[in-house]
């Protein structure tokens, strides 16, 4: 049996769009991805969010369900315009209130509550009027939108994540348009994500000069990347697995823990890359607590030589040229329904790889999973490669610790199958565990393994 550092912190991630449901009651806002899903043709089966697990009228059920599962960390979103319906200015009280109840609430089940503040949701309205994120003013509304939630929760909470995976907002929202508020072009992913990164450095600053030196907690991103494996061991093709790494990763950690973008970007993207006044460099380096990691596949990287593969899943057209690069699978590789590779050491080697690049930091694991099409025997979900993927993930993260990569926790995606953005409730992506029709929770075997482990681990 393996063993974890005793303070490791397991737990399970969800995020607010994706499990509330109540969409449009106790005076919230509609967000961006209300509006999405109501576009038709945008979300598989004309899906949305409005009822998705009903997460907030049933939220004490859920919490219990997380307590019988071991848990001891639990990572939630805040809806932005659940407390403040336009973004700005007025508060929700009532959005306030249940973000109160579900903090105590699991503090009373002993689990430690981890929120994102962005996880997608952007209020509608700063959408129409401000442009979301390719306006200048959003850094400004988010860093106040986070005071709000430091002042009302930040007694009780320790642990903040400003943004997830700006990455997938700026290239999956702003390239490819397939998801909210789906606009494509080469050049808006860019300024979509200067715009993120200068909001993460604003919520960071007012938290660390107006709260945590008395609420003591910590903040911190998290950015989603893959493994890039080079496809042969030609110096062309390693070349080009760094160079797509920097260009998924890099492009949002440099300029967290050095002030710059990557040096690959600057050179290949001219002025379509912003750049950071000297005050939102010093604000941005060393802005956060830890490195916040989400991680779920591996791919091949190849040298493109001037012939990028059209349809290559990770860009549209545009992006891929400046990078590029071509990703493959390999074929002996087996595939989770979400059609990504399991490659439990390619998160071996890009845990290695963010220690080297940016000097040990502590690296929190803010999700990795997998989909399945499980099948339900009797009143379980029996989900043998759930678990399967689980072990060989987990044993790939203890070899990192064991080589000195500082890995201080791991939340599995996700605490219950919930709303899975552009792919809707897709039964095809194994979503058993809550059926959202009926909204029966079904646990699942991979659970309770988890929570074995968890206990296995001394807690
Ligand atoms: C991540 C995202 C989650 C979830 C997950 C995979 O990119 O943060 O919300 O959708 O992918 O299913």
């Amino acid at each position: 049996m393996i063993e974890f550092p005793k303070e490791f912190i397991w737990g399970t991630a969800t995020s607010s769009y994706q499990i509330e449901g109540a969409h449009d009651i106790d005076g919230k806002g509609p967000s961006i991805w209300d509006a999405f899903c109501s576009i038709p043709g945008k979300v598989f089966n004309g899906d949305d969010g409005n009822i998705a697990c009903d997460h907030y009228h049933r939220m004490e059920e859920d919490v219990a369900l997380m307590r019988q599962m071991g848990l001891k960390a639990y990572r939630f979103s805040i809806s932005w315009p659940r407390i403040m319906p336009t973004g700005r200015n007025q508060i929700n009280q009532k959005g306030i209130h249940f973000y109160n109840r579900l903090i105590d609430e699991l503090l009373k089940n002993n689990i430690e509550p981890w929120i994102t503040l962005y996880h997608w949701d952007l209020p509608l309205a700063l959408q129409f009027e401000e442009d979301g994120w390719l306006g200048e003013s959003i850094a400004d509304a988010f860093g106040k939108y986070a005071e709000v939630c430091f002042t009302h929760f930040g007694d009780r909470v320790k642990n903040w994540i400003t943004i997830n995976e700006a990455w997938v907002v700026a290239m999956l929202g702003y390239g490819q348009g397939v998801f909210a508020p789906g606009r494509r072009s080469n050049s808006e992913p860019y300024l979509a994500g200067h715009n993120l990164l200068r909001a993460h450095a604003e919520a960071v600053h007012v938290y660390r000069e107006k709260f945590q030196p008395t609420q003591k907690g910590r903040i911190g991103i998290t950015n989603n990347c893959d493994w890039r494996e080079p496809l042969t061991e030609s110096a062309a093709d390693k070349l080009a697995a760094q160079r797509a790494l920097e260009f998924f990763l890099a492009w949002f950690a440099d300029p967290v823990y050095k002030g710059v973008y990557p040096d690959v970007m600057v050179e290949r993207l001219g002025d379509r890359l912003p750049t950071f006044t000297p005050e939102e460099a010093e604000k941005l380096k060393g802005s956060s607590d830890f490195f916040g990691l989400n991680h779920y596949t591996t791919m091949l990287a190849s040298d493109a030589q001037g012939q990028v593969m059209e349809g290559n899943v990770y860009g549209n057209g545009g992006l891929s040229e400046d990078q590029e690069v071509n990703l493959s699978v390999d074929p002996a590789w087996s595939l989770t329904e979400m059609q990504w590779a399991i490659v439990p050491w390619g998160c071996r080697k890009l845990l290695q790889w963010i220690s080297e690049r940016y000097d040990k930091p502590e690296i929190i694991i803010t999700e990795n999973g997998c989909a399945f099409d499980d099948k339900i025997v009797g009143d379980t979900v029996t989900d043998q490669p759930r678990i399967d993927f689980f072990r060989g993930y987990l044993t790939e993260i203890h070899k990192a610790i064991e080589k000195g990569v500082n890995v201080g926790g791991y939340f599995m995606w996700s605490f219950m199958d919930n709303f899975e953005w552009a792919s809707g409730y897709c039964k095809r992506f194994g979503l058993h565990y809550v059926d959202y029709r009926t909204l029966q929770r079904t646990p699942k075997d991979s659970a309770k393994w988890m929570s074995s482990v968890v206990r296995d681990n001394g807690f």
